[in-house]
């Protein structure tokens, strides 16, 4: 009788349907209790790489902002386009500041802070703070979004940047000098490479500071490494701690910084006679950077409170 077995059959898998059903209402009070509902959203704006060692750093750091926010939910978003795509190419999730700020609602937040992780406020800040503004105050959308400042920012990041990175690195003997290598841009805010120089000078004289695009710079405000050459014969260093000014080490930091090929800074500062030690790290594997970032990201949640 094959209409009895199938009715049979029926009964076995709606009972059995039933039984695996999960209870809702208990699930979700349970839940309730362990988790308060999110304060807000901290968006984590990031030029972006596919380099799995720099999604590590970015990962590492997202972890120490949730721990330090456990009020907020914490997001990476990627400021550049060709960065993003590489990452989607691999498979990895890849949101744009708009998109991430887009979802938010969505999930039920509508204040967020928006900490750029830009070394200072060039092109990608510029956008950062565009698109928050251009996504507050939309129709059932974001009441309220406060961008936190990149690294060089402001009066007091440039001293309070020299101090952490000089505290940051190892131990240098005294004919040992420190290259700071940026990216450099043709932005305005580019000028705030040559105020870091000023300000670690204050602290070390054998500190410097360099760009792999000075030339966008025309006159030579921002020293490349022609001018870095010059400083360093002068100072009377014959060793040379060389550190990427970057918040994560990816790309620049592997080929032009570091790479074993002739034009890179690593090569030609071997080849002048220095002998190098590399930081192959990017900033925001620095402990004493973390925190600066962090308090930003505070004083940024404050900010947006009111
Ligand atoms: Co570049």
């Amino acid at each position: 009788m094959p209409n009895a077995s199938a009715k049979h059959l029926y009964a076995s898998l709606l009972c059995a349907a039933l039984l695996l059903m999960p209870r809702y209402p208990a699930h979700a009070a349970a839940k309730a209790k362990e988790a308060p509902k999110p304060q807000g959203a901290i968006v984590l704006s990031v030029f972006g790489s596919s380099d799995p060692a720099v999604q590590t750093s970015l990962t590492a750091f997202r972890t120490k902002v949730q721990a330090a926010f456990p009020q907020h939910i914490v997001e990476l978003a990627y400021t550049a386009t060709r960065a993003r795509d590489a990452m989607r190419a691999k498979g990895q999730e890849a949101p744009s500041v708009a998109q991430a700020l887009a979802n938010l609602p969505e999930k039920k937040m509508h204040t967020a802070v928006v900490q750029s992780l830009h070394i200072m406020p060039g092109y990608e800040y510029h956008d950062t703070l565009q698109v928050a503004e251009a996504l507050t105050g939309l129709p059932k959308g974001l009441t309220n979004v406060c961008v936190g400042a990149p690294l060089l920012s402001n009066a007091q990041s440039l001293d309070e940047v020299a101090k952490a990175l000089l505290a940051g690195l190892p131990e240098r003997e005294n004919d040992e000098a420190v290259l700071f290598v940026g990216h450099g841009t043709d932005h305005i805010g580019g000028l705030a490479y040559p105020a870091l120089q000023y300000a670690l000078h204050q602290h070390d004289s054998r500190a410097f500071v360099i760009t792999l695009e000075s030339t966008k710079f025309v006159g030579g405000a921002v020293p490349g490494l022609d001018a870095g050459l010059k400083a360093l014969r002068a100072s009377k260093a014959t060793k040379v701690t060389l550190v990427p000014l970057m918040t994560v080490a990816g790309v620049h930091v592997k080929d032009d910084i570091a790479g074993t090929e002739e034009e890179s800074i690593r090569s030609q500062l071997q080849k002048e006679g220095y002998t190098v030690t590399l930081i192959h790290k990017g900033l925001l594997d620095m402990p004493a950077v973390q925190d600066i970032f962090i308090s930003r990201i505070g004083q940024a949640v404050k900010k947006c409170e009111h």
